[in-house]
């Protein structure tokens, strides 16, 4: 099985999650897209939905699926029933990396006004401990100097994304080479670090349920 079977299984999977007549958030990247085409042949059996991104709104409406402003959502309607992205990365403990597609701060917010986590990935973003991708961080664009010489303080190896401005207007940092032993610590490091939008590890706030493709199909990790 290509590892875009194994996406597209995992995207097919997660419409177990997806409760009738209820707002689905909805993540970025290949993975995501893969679920957003298998969320269209239920479009009618839901609410709508949030993105996590303008080109998940995007996609979205152009299945013809409604997609709504997070604050009217939660004024009119109240939590989201579930949360569907990607991760560049998950551990054991479902701790994630993630923003290899820049929307990470729209992720986390979108992550934390629903009600359950489902992260759709396949084998190959299985790991031990995170680290090995590089870390992303939305920084506010005047502290991006400032937050490089914070990565280099830890130990990492900062790269500035070239051409890339997050849907906020600002740019992204990505930090190689970072020893993560402890994903929850190494979040609240970057969340008090003056100039730090979002960063990408979602520990505090990992997936409820992984499931992950793998050749042998889908594996549920709860
Ligand atoms: C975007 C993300 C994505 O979920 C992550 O990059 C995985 O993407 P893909 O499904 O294309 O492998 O965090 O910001």
């Amino acid at each position: 099985m290509t590892q875009d079977e194994m996406k597209k299984k995992v995207a097919e999977a997660a419409l177990a999650y997806v409760e009738k007549g209820t707002l689905v958030g909805v993540g970025t990247g290949s993975t995501a897209n893969m679920f957003i085409d298998a969320l269209a042949t239920i479009k009618d059996d839901i609410l709508g939905t949030v993105a996590s991104s303008e080109v998940t709104a995007e996609r979205l409406r152009g299945h013809g699926i409604p997609v709504f402003d997070l604050n009217e959502a939660l004024a009119k309607h109240g939590r989201l029933s579930v949360y569907v992205d990607g991760a560049d990365e998950f551990d054991p403990l479902k701790c994630l990396t993630k923003g290899g597609g820049g929307a990470l701060t729209r992720e986390k917010i979108v992550a934390a006004a629903s009600n359950k986590f489902v992260c759709i990935v396949d084998a190959s973003k299985q790991v031990d401990a995170l680290g090995a991708f590089p870390l992303p961080i939305e920084v506010i664009p005047m502290a991006k100097e400032l937050i490089m010489h914070a990565a280099k303080d830890m130990g990492g190896s900062p790269v500035l994304r070239a051409g890339f401005v997050t849907d906020n207007g600002n740019d992204i940092v990505d930090v190689h080479g970072l020893c993560i032993t402890d994903a929850k610590a190494m979040e609240d490091l970057w969340n008090a670090t003056p100039g730090v939008v979002t960063n990408g590890i979602f520990a505090h706030q990992g997936a409820d349920v992984i499931l992950m493709g793998t050749p042998e199909g889908v594996v549920t990790i709860a």
